[in-house]
């Protein structure tokens, strides 16, 4: 048996992202007429959940429950992982009873140590680095909103998260330029801008990080941002706050900097009155539904993929 198939960054070609993101789109046309119902019939997908989610444990229940198969949600302190059993142990395991593992982690060595020993597919659910999963659905949303992605420039206000980190990564290799304004700090992940500046060479876009919200914010055609207060960094709420605010705060004053039909973009759960004002989040501009609306079409094609492909 070959290796499986794992999605922990955003490992895919440009061709293959397109191809997730029109089924995606004919998932989405046809989510209760059912005539592309199906695809995981007697197949179980665990979902081991180390952090609370609210979005990304629904959207694949469902979308496993509607696609025919058996979603089994595991959550880490029920496990016997919370008693010391080792991941590997855990992934082989696993392994010889279900199709695929999305795991959401702490700690992205832990997703990596798990794929290593899983023979099934492990999706990266969210870990302190990337969230691929919310980044399909956000290039399903930004394509509904601009027809296309090559071309769009994309600011990312606020703090460098593992939603930020996977944004540069998809955002080079579809040719999008992507500009990040953060404060001294509070960069992505370098292993990120690294790896964005490389597939930038290659598609011809660009990658700017800066402090200047304004600067990253001109002539967008899509703002993004994300708590400022990720899972795990809650002991520095307060410095966090006072590095962020009142520059980096996505309101309607930074928003007339970008283009005049610019959408407002937010992986959720936002706190409203910090990165992102009432205004802007329940704005005209805002696609933050359709956002996470499309957490549970790209996941089912994720899913069908992965899953023809092993
Ligand atoms: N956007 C996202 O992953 O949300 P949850 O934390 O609710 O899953
Ligand atoms: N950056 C956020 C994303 C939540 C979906 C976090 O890690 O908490």
């Amino acid at each position: 048996m070959g290796r499986p198939r794992h999605v922990l960054e955003f490992e895919f070609g440009k061709d293959e992202v397109k191809e997730i993101l029109d089924l995606a789109d004919r998932l989405k046309a046809d989510r209760r007429l059912g005539v592309l119902g199906g695809g995981l019939e007697k197949r179980s997908v665990a979902l081991i959940f180390e952090k609370p989610s609210t979005r990304t444990r629904v959207s694949f229940e469902v979308a496993i429950w509607e696609l025919g198969g058996n979603p089994i949600f595991l959550s880490s302190n029920e496990l016997q992982l919370s008693r010391g059993e080792a991941i590997k142990d855990t992934a082989r395991v696993l392994s010889r009873y279900v199709d695929a593992v999305v795991a959401r982690v702490l700690r992205h060595e832990s997703i990596v140590e798990f794929a290593k020993y899983s023979s099934v597919p492990v999706i990266n659910a969210l870990s302190d680095l990337y969230h691929p999963c919310q980044i399909l659905a956000d290039l399903q949303t930004i394509r509904e909103y601009k027809g296309k992605l090559q071309g769009l420039k994309i600011a990312w206000i606020g703090d460098g998260t593992n939603v930020c980190n996977t944004m540069l990564l998809a955002s080079s290799l579809m040719g999008m330029d992507m500009w990040v304004a953060c404060p001294k700090g509070y960069e992505p992940y370098e292993g990120a801008i690294k790896r964005a500046r490389e597939l930038a060479g290659e598609s011809g876009s660009r990658i700017e990080i800066t402090t200047n919200p304004l600067e990253a914010a001109k002539d967008a055609d899509v703002v993004m941002t994300d708590t400022f207060v990720s899972m795990g960094k809650e002991a520095e709420r307060e410095e966090r706050l006072r590095a962020f605010l009142p520059d980096y705060q996505v309101n309607e004053e930074l928003m007339k900097h970008a283009k005049g039909d610019a959408i407002f973009m937010h992986c959720l759960p936002a706190r409203r009155g910090e990165e992102v004002t009432d205004e802007v989040i329940d704005g005209p501009r805002s696609a933050v539904w359709d956002e996470a609306e499309n957490r549970l079409h790209t996941e089912k094609a994720l899913l069908l993929y992965l899953l023809s492909k092993s």
